[in-house]
């Protein structure tokens, strides 16, 4: 039986970070070395603002780092005293060449796995952590073994991860389940209980799944596909709401009360954003398409497609509304990261929001309590936008409120002070249905909430 005891981890990501901290915080017996190329992200995690926002993350951070918890931009060193290894790179959709726009770039991952085979003097157990397309392992272990010195083995692994961002550290500590793909044989087999013996440390087995290779490489990706095909579903629906003068909110309640559709992430909103469910649904049509399945292929594209409908239906009811022209007015956007509890603005549908805003030549006032302001300016680089302090200082005579992330202080603001301040008629865009639009309309606002007909007076 193999024990592990000295782990590595290549990327200090949103991933990588917040799972292998978990993992020094749960077992003290195991040491912990988390590298990166990124010397100032490795920076950050050794200081006392770590890189990401995550509830939970800084106290098992700091009571584990320096003892069996460490950061650092000496890959070498680490990878050769690792007895297991998790790779958990980004892997971003190709931006050119073959699969552009949809395939997963691979050269993060191939990069790490040349360099463990370069470096290694001791057999390992590779894990992929990152989100791959289906039979990665096997590249990952002809370059492994093909590059490698000596008589060594690599066993790979596929473990990939299910936690959200802002809620990273819950779903670290109690997951639904842990899944762990091996290759069938006595080897694969006897790494695949090591890495459960791991997480056996906090996770009862029972919620550890083990599995073929290629399952568990594929069953992330279906999961998410999964996932961003509910939120597709019940926005495609708001739209005959919008439509038709049913409810959203009520129209979600009263079919999640069946037990085998559940009420959980049938929320309708402005569209998901976040660096995995485009990502990786495009990833399972390219997989489909060079299967030749362009059936399967056409289904999982369309539950990308709607989200794009989605943004640009709620850009339009917006302009619209403002009598039919945006340009030289202006737009107080409140909430920039891609949801509530993170500051992690990618694929984040405000960006789409401020792009079709400043293209119509309106000025957006942002604001956003996590988003670093020097992330805004990268993530839109045109002018016509104005970062603020509070969402007080954002709505200051604007023409209208656009809310596009959830955080939950935007439930309590003082909206009589708001009303006040900005011009008449004032106008609210509830973008993810958290608002009392009742309420809203008695202080004098015209609300109009994503999935439902405007509040009629
Ligand atoms: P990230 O971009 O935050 O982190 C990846 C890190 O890897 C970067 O800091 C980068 O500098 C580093 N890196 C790249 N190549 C390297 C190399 N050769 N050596 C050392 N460091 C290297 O990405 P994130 O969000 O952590 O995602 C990682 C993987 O996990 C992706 O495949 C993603 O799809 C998957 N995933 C992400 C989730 C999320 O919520 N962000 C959830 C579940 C899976």
């Amino acid at each position: 039986m193999v024990q592990v005891k000295n782990i590595c981890c290549i990327g200090a990501g949103y991933v990588g970070g917040p799972t292998c901290a978990v993992i020094a915080y749960k077992c003290h017996h195991i040491k912990v070395t988390i590298v990166d190329l990124n010397t100032d992200r490795i920076a950050a995690w050794n200081s006392h603002q770590l890189p990401i926002y995550e509830p939970g993350l800084d106290e098992v951070v700091f009571e584990r780092r320096g003892k069996n918890l460490f950061f650092t931009t000496e890959i070498e060193d680490a990878v050769n005293e690792a007895d297991l290894i998790f790779v958990s790179v980004n892997t971003p959709t190709k931006k050119s060449g073959m699969g552009a726009g949809f395939a997963a770039d691979l050269v993060y991952v191939e990069s790490a796995t040349r360099g463990i085979a370069s470096v290694a003097k001791s057999s390992k157990i590779v894990v992929e952590k990152s989100t791959v397309p289906c039979r990665t392992a096997e590249s990952m272990r002809t370059i492994l073994e093909t590059n490698s010195t000596g008589n060594l083995r690599f066993d790979i692994l596929s473990n990939p991860e299910f936690l959200a961002e802002g809620t990273a550290i819950k779903d670290l500590l109690y997951p639904d389940r842990v899944l762990i793909g091996a290759l069938q044989t006595p080897e694969g087999r006897k790494a695949q209980q090591a890495l459960a013996e791991v997480y056996a440390n906090w996770v009862s087995t029972d919620r550890i799944i083990t599995t073929n290779l290629w399952s568990s490489e594929l069953s992330k990706l279906a999961a998410n596909a999964f996932l961003a095909q509910r939120i597709s579903s019940i926005n495609a629906l708001s739209a005959l709401c919008e439509a038709t003068g049913a409810d959203i909110d009520e129209v979600a309640y009263a079919c999640g009360r069946d037990a085998r559709i559940g009420p959980k992430f049938l929320k309708a909103s402005v569209g998901f954003g976040g660096s995995c469910f485009q990502k990786d649904i495009l990833n399972l049509v390219y997989l489909s398409e060079q299967l030749n399945l362009p059936e399967v292929a056409a289904y999982w594209k369309q539950v990308v497609d709607l989200n794009e409908y989605q943004k640009k239906r709620f850009v339009e009811r917006i302009i619209k509304t403002l009598f039919h022209t945006i340009t030289n007015k202006e737009i107080a956007l409140l909430g920039f990261a891609f949801k509530k509890d993170t500051g992690d603005t990618r694929e984040s549908a405000a960006i789409t929001l401020c792009k079709h805003f400043i293209q119509e030549r309106a000025t957006v006032r942002i604001y956003d309590p996590k988003v670093a302001d020097e992330q805004i300016f990268l993530d839109l680089t045109e002018p016509g936008i104005v970062i603020t302090r509070s969402p007080y200082d954002a709505s200051r005579n604007v023409d209208a409120i656009v809310i596009a992330t959830e955080w939950d202080e935007f439930k309590e603001l003082d909206y009589t002070r708001i009303y006040k301040n900005m011009k008449k008629p004032a106008f609210i865009f509830d973008g993810r249905l958290i608002l009392d639009a009742d309420k809203l309309q008695k202080i004098g606002f015209r609300v109009h909430t994503i999935g439902r007909k405007e509040n009629e007076k």
